[in-house]
């Protein structure tokens, strides 16, 4: 098969859909690679890697997409892309249909066959090709925590750990799954004292059973978080409802019950956010301050770190990418039943079923095109 990865011209998107190691393995199963020129810069793999591996370099966008029968991206296509998009081409990458109309639509127009990332889902519901990326935030959320807890940056002036002879900080983590796991080991490894709320009582027995002693459990409801904000010092925000906007865990009135200089760090902002006063922020600007309480929400946590995040991304995304390059996406879905979800959109048909729903559109059932 002919694979295009385009460079990501979404703003302050640096990471690639594909390693020079990446690229390796395909060539090896005797597929074509085109990469277009400076794709990997922003994840620190230039052109020149990708050549070693194999790979060809293309000067434009444009070439890119002519050439290719699957691309590989890490963003939903922006308008720009839109006209570039064949008929019948693949298109592998976050699409987030949802919500966005505009992009639905021009992938309908399109008639391209759109398998997005973030609905591939494994028979026990988990969903693979997010999980990385909450990783990358969850362990984030700590190390952007600790810093602004320094006074200069309006924190409490406390050290994580503390030292011999100090109390360490306190650290809340709301949600203990994925992001809230990856938090709390970072926090413990840094000697912080930590408590993870979460409602799934399965969930708390697990984290019980394999957190060190510096880490605690406890139920989450409105009376143990208000207790337990009074004393924390960095508070993680990290819960999900599949499907749903994250409840308000943390409200507007609670903030006078912290202590000046703590620190929010809200990762389930992309989701609405658990904490009330939480509104999407930038890396260019990430805080804000409200009663003496820090707010960082940056909805893109992971674009900071381009190369562990292209990383962790592309070793999740790797093996769907050869099984589709090696068989075509039909029989892929068709071997594989973690693909079927991650259809949404084939021949201008959507065949996602809430994709369907939230914009009113006809949908197909995705065995039409199984069969
Ligand atoms: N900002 C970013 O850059 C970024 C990056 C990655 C993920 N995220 C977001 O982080 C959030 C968490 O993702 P995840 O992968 O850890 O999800 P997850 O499903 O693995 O974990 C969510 C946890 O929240 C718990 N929960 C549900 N209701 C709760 C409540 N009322 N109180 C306490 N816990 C509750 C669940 O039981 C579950 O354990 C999501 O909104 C995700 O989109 C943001």
């Amino acid at each position: 098969m002919i694979i295009g990865v385009p460079k990501e011209i979404k703003n302050n998107e640096n990471r690639v859909a594909l390693t020079p190691a990446g690229a390796k393995e395909l060539i090896k199963r005797g597929h074509t690679v085109y990469v277009q020129h400076t794709a990997g810069d922003g994840s620190g793999f230039p052109d020149a890697e990708y050549e070693l591996a194999g790979a060809k370099i293309l000067p434009t966008i444009e070439a890119t997409y002519q050439i290719a029968e699957m691309i590989m991206k890490v963003k939903e296509p922006i308008e720009s892309e839109y006209k570039l998009i064949k008929e019948g081409q693949l298109l592998f990458t976050y699409f987030h249909f949802a919500s966005y109309e505009p992009l639905t639509n021009a992938m309908i127009e399109s008639k391209a066959t759109c398998l997005a990332y973030e609905t591939v889902e494994k028979t026990d519901r988990s969903l693979p090709l997010l999980v990385p990326m909450s990783e990358v935030a969850g362990r984030m959320a700590i190390q952007k925590g600790a810093n602004y807890l320094e006074k200069p940056l309006k924190g409490r002036g406390i050290l994580l750990g503390g030292v011999p002879g100090v109390l360490p900080a306190k650290v809340l983590i709301l949600g203990g799954g994925i992001v809230g796991t990856q938090a709390a080991w970072m926090a413990a490894g840094l000697g912080a004292d930590v408590t993870i709320m979460d409602v799934s009582l399965p969930r708390m027995r697990y984290l019980a059973d394999v957190m060190p002693a510096n880490v605690k459990t406890m139920m989450s409801n409105e009376y143990n978080v208000r207790t337990l904000i009074k004393d924390a010092d960095l508070i993680v925000g990290a819960v999900l409802i599949p499907g749903a906007k994250a409840p308000h865990l943390i409200t507007r009135d609670m903030l006078k019950d912290m202590k000046p200089g703590t620190v929010l760090v809200d990762v389930a902002v992309d989701q609405g956010g658990c904490i009330e006063t939480c509104r999407p922020t930038t890396h260019e600007n990430p805080t804000y301050i409200i009663d003496d309480v820090v707010h960082y929400c940056v909805a893109n946590m992971p674009g900071a770190v381009p190369y562990t995040s292209t990383l962790a991304l592309t070793n999740a995304t790797l093996p769907y990418a050869i099984q589709l390059a090696d068989k075509g996406w039909k029989k892929a879905a068709q071997d594989n039943a973690d693909l079927v979800p991650g259809l949404n959109v084939i021949n201008g048909d959507v065949v996602y079923q809430a994709v369907a729903e939230a914009f009113n559109l006809p949908y197909t059932p995705v065995e039409k095109y199984l069969a």
